[in-house]
């Protein structure tokens, strides 16, 4: 941050142009803790400081939808142990995080496999969402166990049932009816992504919704993520032109 203080940063985003939904691939938790010298773990509930100060930034500036990807379908082939740990960490901070949750107006949601998880994680996320369900400031969206292609391929098959079943016809089939039958139904697509880490890739998160999205890519781990590197990510996007195809000169027309 040549230009501003990181202090000042909140103050050059134009909160007339916000992002409606920023979506957040949480990475390097791992690599944090290594540098220390401690375990994987110890990383992931790091992490855990990072979600709440970037939710309350969220809902401090207005975002409407924020989208985590907490746990990959891939991920569930790491080592049990740090499975487990993740899915205890899980289950323990929807129990304590419902508090700040309230406090702030956000609404949690989950997009994946959720069938997948141990039950007892299913079901504390299951009780946090019916008590944020009235709350109207955020839409934080959890993607758990999720990957893009799963959520596709769950669409194509709603899809291919219900033409066999003679209710749809193939014809009717568009973008609009293939979106509302992605997990992500009813939410505007993300206009924002942000990766942590230094890493450079979409890792199954998000594909479809994603297609115009804007990337940005910062070095730090996710533990040391905070409301203020949401910002800095948010005045970035917001200096540059969105062109959907188009010129720039049929824009500024
Ligand atoms: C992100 O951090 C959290 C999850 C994927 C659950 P990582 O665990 O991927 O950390 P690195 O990328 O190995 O450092
Ligand atoms: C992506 O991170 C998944 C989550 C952040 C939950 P990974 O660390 O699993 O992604 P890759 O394997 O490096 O692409
Ligand atoms: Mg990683």
């Amino acid at each position: 941050m040549p230009q501003y203080k990181r202090m000042d940063i909140k103050e050059t985003i134009n909160m007339a142009q916000l992002p409606q939904h920023v979506a957040i691939i949480m990475d390097g938790n791992g690599r944090w803790a290594k540098e220390r010298g401690k375990l994987r773990v110890f990383g992931h509930q790091n992490g855990v400081a990072a979600v709440r100060d970037t939710v309350e930034g969220a809902v401090e500036i207005g975002i409407k939808f924020l989208t985590l990807y907490a746990f990959s379908t891939e991920n569930w082939n790491r080592p049990k142990l740090e499975v487990s740990a993740l899915m205890e960490l899980l289950v323990n901070t929807i129990n304590k995080e419902t508090k700040t949750l309230m406090e702030n107006g956000v609404k949690l949601h989950a997009i994946g496999d959720l069938g997948k998880l141990p039950d007892k994680c299913r079901s504390r996320l299951q009780e946090a969402m019916e008590k944020t369900a009235g709350n109207t400031n955020c839409t934080l969206t959890l993607a758990l166990s999720y990957s893009a292609r799963w959520e596709i391929t769950e669409a194509a098959r709603q899809l291919a049932r219900q033409v066999q079943a003679g209710t749809l016809s193939a014809d009717e089939i568009d973008e609009t009816t293939f979106a509302q039958h992605l997990a992500t139904r009813g939410m505007p697509d993300p206009e924002l992504l942000i990766r942590t880490s230094g890493e450079q890739r979409i890792s199954n998160y998000l594909l479809w919704q994603l297609a115009y999205a804007e990337l940005y890519f910062t070095e730090k781990m996710w533990p040391e993520f905070r409301r203020t590197d949401l910002f800095e990510a948010i005045a970035d996007y917001q200096k540059r032109e969105r062109r959907f195809g188009l010129t720039s000169e049929q824009l500024t027309k």
